[in-house]
């Protein structure tokens, strides 16, 4: 999903090479640092992850195989060809006990198998780098990819009333937003673990309800539950917004707020 709204914002400024998982797999040591040895870029872009949080608490030896030993192996090769890598990450490192937005140096405390294989993949990058970039998004939305703002879409056509949950407060992420906030990184060449979504923070049921507001259907009901009611396989941070100001401080813009970005990907 990110990594298709990324080419073409990258392309405008970089001669971009893009790569999926038919034409190599990030857990293959081997093939990753013969592709990075070859192709011998300045930057690589990490979108690639096993994102399927539910199927992360079954697929636990897959989860770290792409998540975490994935993202080493791609560090690996960086640090080998000197490239820079940039990383994508996720709230679900922490643990969602806060009562306000996450810094980017507090403390993770993953809930589930996903957020504890995006994590490890983290540190082995802090352990092989200097040179890197992570960057912690959440709650992504866009073009290509299955995500919560299609599906309740999709529920609204065939259901009166839809049931979601509204214990886990995190920030919508447009992923149109996030590829050009990538972008800018990469230009300046910035550094570290940065915190990068859409302002403002949400429910996933004011998130529901702002998405059937816009696109006027007003006739489905839309009835606030529990996690516990839901039932899902991994355990979610009930609290993961991200405290955006080190990003803010580095481009000197902000991101706009998650309403407006809903609304030009709706519209
Ligand atoms: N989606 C979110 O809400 C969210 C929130 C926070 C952080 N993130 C992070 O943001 C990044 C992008 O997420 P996304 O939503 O764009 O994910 P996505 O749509 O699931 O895309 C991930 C891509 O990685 C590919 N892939 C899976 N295993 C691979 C492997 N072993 N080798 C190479 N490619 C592989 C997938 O291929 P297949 O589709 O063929 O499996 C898919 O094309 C990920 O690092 C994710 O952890 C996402």
């Amino acid at each position: 999903m990110l990594g298709k709204d990324l080419v073409p914002i990258l392309t405008t400024e970089n001669q971009l090479l893009e790569r999926d998982l038919d034409d190599f797999d990030i857990g293959d040591q081997k093939r990753v640092q013969k592709e990075v040895e070859t192709l011998h870029p300045e930057v690589v872009v990490n979108a690639a992850a096993y994102t399927d949080v539910d199927g992360c608490e079954s697929r636990r030896e897959l989860a770290f195989s792409v998540n975490a030993e994935g993202a080493r192996n791609v560090a690996l090769a960086c640090a080998e060809t000197r490239a820079r890598m940039i990383h994508l990450s996720t709230d679900y490192v922490f643990n969602g006990h806060s009562q306000s937005p996450y810094r980017e140096e507090d403390l993770p405390n993953p809930l589930s198998v996903y957020g504890a294989s995006k994590l490890q993949g983290e540190r082995y990058i802090q352990e092989i780098l200097r040179n890197y970039l992570i960057i912690r998004t959440e709650w992504l939305y866009g073009r290509h990819g299955k995500n919560f703002v299609d599906t309740i879409l999709s529920k609204a056509g065939q259901q009166k009333e839809l049931r979601v949950v509204d214990d886990q407060r995190g920030a919508p992420t447009f992923t149109k937003d996030l590829g050009l906030a990538i972008s800018r990184l990469i230009r300046i060449q910035a550094r570290g673990i940065l915190n990068v979504t859409n302002s403002g923070s949400c429910t996933w049921f004011e998130f529901a309800r702002e998405i059937l507001k816009e696109k006027g259907l007003n006739h489905v009901q839309i009835v606030p539950i529990s996690s516990a009611e839901l039932a899902r396989p991994a355990r979610r941070p009930a609290y993961s917004a991200l405290d955006c100001r080190k990003f803010e401080k580095l481009t000197g813009s902000k991101m706009r707020p998650w309403k407006e970005a809903l609304k030009e990907y709706l519209s």
